[in-house]
């Protein structure tokens, strides 16, 4: 098949970027990573010395801030304003500052604005984030919704970046709480998509299933 989107949104630690890379690399296409478009937009306001707490002050710097964004499902490098920060944007200083930044309507707009043209020029694309089954691509070939219970998605994280377990648990829930109640685009599961519980779930499997629920859609 040619054109193909598929949407995978969900919490964090949920699965969905190695479960996304994955996916992409199976069915030859690429990967957009819209959370770390908000990460890198997150890093530049950081790194302008931005009040967190004045959205016109984050929105200003976001329009400025020049994102070079990869979509290579095995490397999909990120700089901002001609700096690498593949690195950086998983420091706890953004991840801290993100949901902040990201809640902001202006960034929002033109964070959207930048992925459905990434998703134009790209027509087969796994894109993965909160608000793309919803908002980005509402006309995605499968919407999928990742879940997993909050202690199986704080071990994966603790695993990934070797952080205290019970530490990170508390992050995730105060990130989720963030990203669900903020006002505009939060995140919540679209009518129409699947929902994939991957507790106790290897990876191989839940990409095994998607790869199923793709064949049997396009
Ligand atoms: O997925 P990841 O943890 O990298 O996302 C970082 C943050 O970016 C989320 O906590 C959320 O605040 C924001 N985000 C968003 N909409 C998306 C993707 C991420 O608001 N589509």
């Amino acid at each position: 098949p040619g054109q193909c989107v598929v949407a995978v949104d969900g919490p964090s630690g949920s699965g969905k970027s190695t479960v996304s890379r994955r996916l992409a690399t199976a069915v030859d296409g690429v990967y957009l990573d819209t959370g770390a478009m908000y990460r890198a937009v997150t890093w530049a306001v950081l790194q302008a010395g931005a009040d967190l707490a004045d959205p016109e002050a984050i929105a200003k710097i976001a329009l400025e801030t020049e994102l070079s964004i990869g979509t290579d499902p095995l490397a999909p490098h990120f700089a901002a304003n001609g700096t690498n920060v593949d690195a950086a944007i998983r420091g706890p200083e953004v991840t801290g500052a993100v949901s902040a930044v990201a809640a902001v309507p202006a960034v929002r707009k033109q964070m959207v604005a930048l992925q459905q043209a990434i998703i134009t020029g790209h027509p087969r694309i796994i894109v993965e984030g909160r608000d793309i089954a919803s908002v980005v691509a509402p006309d995605a070939d499968l919407k999928v919704y990742l879940t997993a219970s909050a202690a199986a998605r704080a071990a994966r994280r603790s695993a990934e970046d070797a952080t205290d377990v019970a530490a990170t648990e508390a992050d995730l829930a105060r990130r989720d709480k963030l990203d669900s109640s903020r006002a505009v685009d939060p995140l919540k599961q679209a009518s129409d998509a699947v929902e994939v519980d991957t507790t106790g779930m290897g990876i191989d499997d839940v990409v095994a299933h998607l790869l199923h629920l793709l064949n049997s859609k396009v």
